[in-house]
C-alpha cells in the first residue's frame, strides 16, 4: 500500500494502531559503529509506524542478526529515548555472510521464515556490498550510508563524520597547550584507513602544523623539516596522521596488521612510529596519542542527529514506495537515492586540491 498525500498519512496515523501492518519490516546496522545510528533506527520507526502503519523487527549485530535469525522487537517504546545516544540499539558486527558457505540462502530463508517484506540496512561500504548482493538475489532492501570515515562516493556527507572530526579537533586543541609547556612534538592519531577526511578537517580546525593522509605518502624528510622550523618559531609542531597514511616507500619499516572478515588490515601504529623517526631524526621529544575509538564513541552532534534522522525519513519513504536497491544519500541539501551499486562502487577519497588547501598552513 502506497501513502503519498497528507490526508491518507493522517489517517493512517491515526489508524495504524487499529489495522494489520502494511509491511513487516527488518532493521540492521553492520560494521563499525557510529555516532547517529539511533537517530536512523528512531526515524525510520517512528515514521514507519506512525505515518505509513508497518511493523519492524530488529535483526541484532549487523549481518550476523538475519545469518541467525536474531531478533529484538522493535516498536515506538523501544526506539524512545534514544536519539542522543551513541552506538546502536540493535548492536554492530562486521559478519560477512557472503564468506559464509550458504549464508545468502540461510538468510533468504530466516527472511521468510519471519515474516520479512522488507529490510533497510545501515552501514558503510562493506554492509551495503552485501545489500547489493541479496538485491541482487532478490532481496527487498534499502541501504542507509553510515561511517565516520566519510568515504562513501555516492554522498556527500556520512552522519558520525561531524562527530568524530569534532571530538579529534578538540582533543587537539588540549594537545597544543601540552606541547606548548614541555617543548615536545605531539602526533595525535586519528581514525581513516584509506580516505584522511578526519585528519583532514580535524587539523584544518584545530591548526595543525602537519596533516597526513592515506592518499599522499609522506616524505618523512619534510615532515621532519616542518618539525624543525615549528621549534624554532618557540612553537610546538602538532602532527595529525590518519591510521592509513603511510611514508614513501623505502623510507620507513611499516607494521603489518591481522586482517577482518571483509580483508580489511586492522591498523594502528603509523602514529608511534613516526614519533620514534621524528625522534632519531631531530633529536626533540616525540609523542603520540592515538585516539582510536574515542572518535566513534558518545553522543552524535546536533549535525549528525538532523542528518541520520532525514536519512531514516529518507529510508522508510524508500520502502513505503517499493523503491527498491537503493541507498538514500546527501546531494547538496537534498536525501537523494541512487542504486546500491553506485553506492559501494567507490570509495571517496581526499583530492589533490583539498590537500593543497591545508598544504598552506603546514610548518
Ligand atoms: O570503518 C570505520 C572505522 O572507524 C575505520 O576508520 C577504522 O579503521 C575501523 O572502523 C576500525 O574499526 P574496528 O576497530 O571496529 O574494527
Amino acid at each position: 500500500m502506497r501513502c503519498v498525500d497528507t490526508a491518507c498519512r493522517t489517517s493512517l496515523a491515526v489508524y495504524s494502531l487499529m489495522e494489520e501492518p502494511v509491511m513487516r519490516i527488518g532493521v540492521l546496522t553492520g560494521g563499525g559503529d557510529c555516532p547517529g545510528l539511533n537517530a536512523v533506527i528512531r526515524a525510520v520507526v517512528r515514521k514507519g509506524i506512525g505515518v505509513y502503519g508497518h511493523e519492524f523487527v530488529g535483526f541484532r549485530d549487523g549481518w550476523r542478526g538475519p545469518l541467525e535469525g536474531d531478533t529484538m522487537p522493535l516498536d515506538i517504546q523501544a526506539v524512545r529515548g534514544i536519539l542522543p545516544r551513541g552506538g546502536t540499539i540493535l548492536g554492530s558486527s562486521r559478519t560477512n555472510p557472503i564468506k559464509i558457505d550458504g549464508g545468502v540462502d540461510r538468510i533468504k530463508e530466516n527472511l521468510a521464515e519471519g515474516g520479512i517484506d522488507a529490510l533497510i540496512a545501515i552501514g558503510g561500504e562493506d554492509t551495503l556490498g552485501v545489500a547489493k548482493q541479496l538485491f541482487d538475489r532478490g532481496v527487498k532492501v534499502v541501504g542507509v550510508p553510515k561511517t565516520i570515515d566519510n568515504d562513501l562516493n555516492a554522498t556527500d556527507y556520512t552522519f558520525g563524520f561531524d562527530t568524530a572530526v569534532n571530538i579529534a579537533m578538540e582533543a587537539i586543541d588540549r594537545l597544543h597547550t601540552t606541547a606548548e609547556s614541555h617543548h615536545r612534538a605531539l602526533i595525535c592519531e586519528v581514525m581513516g584507513r584509506h580516505a584522511g577526511w578526519i585528519a583532514l578537517y580535524a587539523g584544518m580546525a584545530a591548526g595543525a602544523n602537519v596533516i597526513l593522509i592515506p592518499e599522499k605518502p609522506f616524505d618523512i624528510e619534510k615532515v621532519c623539516a616542518y618539525v624543525e622550523s615549528r621549534f624554532k618559531t618557540r612553537y610546538a609542531p602538532i602532527l595529525v596522521v590518519a591510521e592509513g597514511a603511510h611514508p614513501l616507500e623505502g623510507q620507513m619499516e611499516l607494521q603489518s596488521g591481522e586482517l577482518d572478515a571483509f580483508g580489511h588490515v586492522r591498523l594502528g601504529g603509523i602514529g608511534e612510529m613516526l614519533a620514534k623517526e621524528i625522534e632519531k631524526r631531530t633529536g626533540k621529544e616525540a609523542r603520540t596519542t592515538v585516539l582510536g575509538h574515542i572518535q566513534r564513541g558518545g553522543t552524535p552532534s546536533a549535525s549528525d542527529r538532523v542528518l541520520a534522522t532525514r536519512f531514516g525519513l529518507g529510508a522508510i519513504d524508500a520502502v513505503n514506495e517499493g523503491d527498491f536497491g537503493k541507498m538514500v544519500a546527501l546531494r547538496g541539501t537534498d536525501i537523494i537515492r541512487v542504486g546500491l551499486d553506485e553506492a559501494t562502487a567507490e570509495l571517496k577519497t581526499v583530492p589533490v586540491s583539498r590537500y593543497e588547501e591545508a598544504e598552506v598552513f603546514f610548518g
